[in-house]
């Protein structure tokens, strides 16, 4: 008798553990959501959604201007100086006070006219007063426009 339910708890033991296996594997297999950046290589650029990218002008005005500044100007937009088929784009406005920096393609720098911060084409800071990096989004040539993911 004893020993019938020593056997009897032993399956129980078994069953419980075969249950919860599957459950085990399923919760340690689930793929954790991406995390979402402003910045991002070239190959995200090329998988992400055309549509959450919005014209800021088009190539012929870059070029024509060596810089595009959105209407709203949270958006300044250049040719790369490290290739010149892409576009770097920044939002403009100065982590020190809030000024809007401007595109200088002879010191390739985005320079603050406040307080003469200065930045590199990809938005670190090269120069003080401000510390904080510039934000950088994602940005691509299609179609003879300049598209922004802002
Ligand atoms: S606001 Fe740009 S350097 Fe001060």
């Amino acid at each position: 008798m004893n020993l019938n339910r020593r056997k009897l708890l032993s399956w129980f033991g078994l069953g419980w553990l075969a249950s919860m296996l599957p459950s085990s594997l399923i919760g340690c297999s689930e793929a954790q959501p991406e995390a979402s950046s402003p910045i991002a290589s070239s190959e995200s650029v090329a998988a992400a959604p055309s549509s959450s990218f919005k014209a800021i002008g088009t190539i012929a005005q870059l070029d024509k201007e060596g810089s595009l500044l959105s209407a709203d100007k949270k958006v300044i937009v250049i040719r790369d100086p490290q290739d010149a088929k892409k576009v770097v784009a920044v939002n403009p406005t100065c982590t020190h006070k809030g000024c809007t920096v401007q595109w200088k393609s002879a010191d390739k720098a985005f320079v603050c006219p406040c307080h003469d911060a200065e930045f590199t084409a990809s938005g670190a800071v090269k120069e003080g007063p401000a510390k904080t990096p510039l934000t950088r989004y994602n940005a691509k040539i299609e179609n003879g426009k300049v598209l922004v993911n802002a």
